[in-house]
């Protein structure tokens, strides 16, 4: 037959075998090229008024509300894991057009950040600067006829970075997507002489229905409309990069891409043009989905979150806001 015409000197040797550095756990890991750390995470807390209150949230399983001296507790697990800060969402009792409780010295999430960083003064606590958690209409800003006013909710969102700055927050996130807030909450932080206070502003981030469970989390989805009028169109790249270079300009110290998955192309394309820190958020619907498919044993849970928060990270992230920090901490 044909065979012995072929011999072994003859017989083709790839000249490149990458499986050689794929041989065993130890090589593998020596050639690791992205690591995970809990000191990336960021934990989202929901806090609530009240006394005693730890109610879950049936489309996040493991998340919870609750109130100031859970959160407390919370945070302290946080940090007892290596996960160096928390993101603040209050969810008042008094909801009204201006959203009056974001703002208020004495505020749900006012009162949080200052028992938080009485009881973990080396935790960084991150106040997220929105008002659609405290607006009866459940809009990022201040409604009139249908659309929310721009210049009119600014005065508002800085109103509100300076109550949780000077309560004790590390650092300030504006989420709410109006034109030109950094500027003004920057100007607002000097003003009263919070000029060390930093600002991690969601640059981009998209009008999503990702974002499902978190509003039930918050209770804040908007009573009428949708966020398209503020929030990105997920078919938008180019203009995410605009979003990022004005927010630089107008003073932002980290920089974030919200949601992760459906945007790691976005998380990649800003951590090529810019060099601040950059953080992205692996928000509520990406979380709730991992939790589905784990729950009915047709994925590895604990596998794929690892695999999809190095997928964040690889893509270019620096930080990770994710609700898998604990668990995923815990495996680290
Ligand atoms: C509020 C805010 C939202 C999230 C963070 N801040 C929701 C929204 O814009 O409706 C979403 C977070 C998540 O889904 O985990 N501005
Ligand atoms: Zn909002």
């Amino acid at each position: 037959g044909r065979r012995r015409f072929i011999s072994a000197s003859t017989m083709a040797h790839p000249v490149h075998r990458p499986r050689r550095l794929r041989r065993s756990p130890v090589l593998r890991e020596m050639v690791r090229e992205t690591r995970l750390d809990p000191g990336d995470f960021i934990y989202p807390l929901f806090v609530v008024e009240g006394r005693d209150v730890r109610r879950p949230i049936t489309s996040m399983p493991g998340i919870f509300n609750l109130s100031v001296e859970h959160a407390v507790a919370e945070a302290r697990q946080a940090k007892s894991l290596g996960v160096p800060s928390v993101i603040l969402f209050g969810i008042p009792d008094h909801k009204d057009a201006l959203g009056s409780q974001a703002y208020a010295r004495d505020g749900i999430v006012q009162r949080a950040i200052r028992e938080i960083k009485a009881a973990e003064p080396d935790l960084q606590v991150i106040a997220d600067v929105c008002l659609c958690e405290f607006t009866d209409h459940g809009h990022c800003g201040v409604l009139e006829g249908g659309h929310v006013v721009n210049d009119a909710t600014l005065p508002l969102l800085a109103q509100m970075a300076v109550t949780c700055a000077q309560a004790g927050a590390d650092i300030i996130a504006p989420s709410d997507m109006m034109d030109g807030r950094v500027g003004v909450i920057r100007r607002a932080l000097d003003e009263v002489r919070l000029t060390d206070i930093p600002i991690l502003s969601y640059a981009a981030k998209y009008a999503s229905g990702y974002y499902g469970p978190f509003r039930e989390a918050a209770q804040s989805a908007p009573k009428s409309g949708d966020r398209r009028g503020y929030q990105m169109d997920p078919g938008n790249v180019r203009e995410a990069l605009r979003e990022v270079a004005l927010d630089v300009e107008e003073g932002a110290d980290m920089l974030m891409v919200k949601p992760a998955l459906a945007y790691l192309d976005v998380i990649r394309a800003v951590r090529e043009r810019f060099d601040l820190p950059l953080a992205a958020y692996n928000v509520s619907g990406e979380y709730a989905m991992l939790k589905a498919a784990g729950q009915n044993g047709w994925i590895d849970y604990e596998r794929v979150m690892l695999e999809t928060l190095t997928g964040i990270k690889r893509a270019g992230a620096d930080l990770i806001i994710t609700y898998h920090a604990l668990e995923a901490a815990k495996l680290l």
